[in-house]
């Protein structure tokens, strides 16, 4: 991975270095350090728009920010890595504009709507996530900008509300009809641990991964090309499921009260697009909760078979794999070692997600490295992570 001037040392520094515009010299006393985490989704894809399960872990590749609060209602910011500058005036209306200032604006939008006081900022944001690659930078960068518009208030609230304003920012500002998983893996996120979300009843817990696996994320090198079409594309064919569906059963009101025998008895009112994309997202929610069940009890050889069978529904079913992601599948699969390998998040693009003995991880990086880019003309990037902690302050001085 570049090394990016990333320490939170560096982050303050550059912070009080900045001009400042008219609000005055920085208070080095009252610079506040926040991270927000990304997330790789172990299992559960595209069922949180559908009241489903999911299972991401939060990861330590993340978003930082150091921030002052300003005396006036202007947000000035600076990006690390480019040195860019972007700055909006909270009380004026901000139209988006596709950057990535839209994900800040957007949540100042959303944390007023929801009531919660915000401040003028000044702040310096660096983050060691590869973007658009499916790992939620974007959730990231909203998570730590609603700790730096909305401060105290956040750190007192439920980690899961802060999570719905973000959502709300991404749905009501960005455009993009995203579920709740990203923003509430990057809010809740907790060490050593994946979460399981009932994105129906909104409870969730942390469910503990085998010590003795390492999590390691495969860049395919394609980017991820999530414009929202194809995304929003396949939530408005699960809501024709659902409507051709309650033909049947009123009592349905999303795909999570569907059932694999229901399906199967009244699948034929639905178009056959339709009746694929509903297909996967049933069996998915069974196999989100038959992974966590396989996890706790060490049962591996299940979890690596429940991988595979989601990748294969998000291939055939979902249809929002691509030949990269198969060949990084496959190539995991033929490494001993690779307990189990699928596509994570939205897909058309972006990551895979790999559980793998200590002792194999080289042998997979070697095979990625021999493979990979004879069969795609890219370069994957091999990214062990580990399952992290929510967004919050950072406040311990570390190492450069
Ligand atoms: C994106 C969305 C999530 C979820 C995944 C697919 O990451 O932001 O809400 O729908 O795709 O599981």
């Amino acid at each position: 991975m570049s090394r990016i001037p990333f320490a939170t040392t560096d982050l303050r520094a550059a912070l009080l270095g900045q001009p400042t515009g008219g609000g005055g010299p920085i208070d080095a006393d009252t610079v506040r350090l926040i991270r927000a985490p990304g997330r790789v989704n172990l299992i559960g894809e595209h069922t949180d728009y559908n009241l489903g399960f999911v299972l991401p872990a939060a990861i330590d590749l993340e978003v930082r920010m150091a921030v002052a609060l300003s005396p006036d209602r202007r947000v000035e910011l600076t990006r690390l890595e480019t040195g860019e500058r972007a700055s909006f005036d909270l009380d004026q209306p901000r139209p988006r504009d596709g950057s990535w200032l839209d994900y800040i604006a957007g949540v100042a939008w959303a944390l007023a709507e929801a009531g919660i006081p915000t401040s003028g900022i000044r702040a310096v944001i660096a983050s060691n996530l590869p973007e658009n690659a499916g790992l939620s930078s974007s959730a990231a960068i909203e998570l730590a900008a609603a700790w730096a518009l909305g401060g105290d208030a956040i750190a007192i609230a439920n980690p899961l509300d802060v999570a719905r304003i973000c959502q709300r920012a991404e749905n009501g500002y960005v455009g993009v009809m995203s579920g709740l998983m990203d923003q509430f893996a990057s809010a809740c996120g907790a060490e050593g641990r994946a979460l399981l979300l009932d994105c129906r009843s909104l409870e969730w817990r942390p469910v503990r991964l085998p010590m003795s696996l390492r999590l390691v994320v495969l860049h395919s090198g394609s980017p991820r090309k999530l414009d929202g079409s194809a995304y929003n594309e396949r939530r408005s064919q699960c809501e024709a499921a659902v409507a051709a569906l309650r033909e049947a059963d009123p009592t349905i009101e999303s795909l999570r009260d569907v059932s694999p025998a229901l399906l199967a008895a009244e699948g034929h009112r639905l178009d056959p697009v339709v009746a694929r994309r509903a297909e996967h997202v049933v069996a998915e929610n069974e196999r989100v909760e038959a992974a966590v069940i396989a996890l706790e009890e060490g049962d591996l050889a299940t979890v690596g078979e429940l991988f595979a069978a989601s990748h294969r529904s998000l291939r055939e079913l979902y249809e929002v794999t691509s030949p990269e992601l198969d060949a990084l599948v496959e190539i995991a699969t033929g490494v001993a070692g690779v307990v189990a390998a699928r596509m994570t998040g939205a897909g058309f693009g972006g990551c895979t997600v790999n559980l793998v003995e200590p002792d194999a991880v080289d042998d997979l990086a070697a095979a990625v490295t021999r493979q990979y880019q004879s069969r795609t003309g890219l370069l994957a990037r091999v990214l062990p992570v580990r399952a992290a902690a929510g967004a919050g302050w950072l406040e311990t001085p570390e190492p450069a």
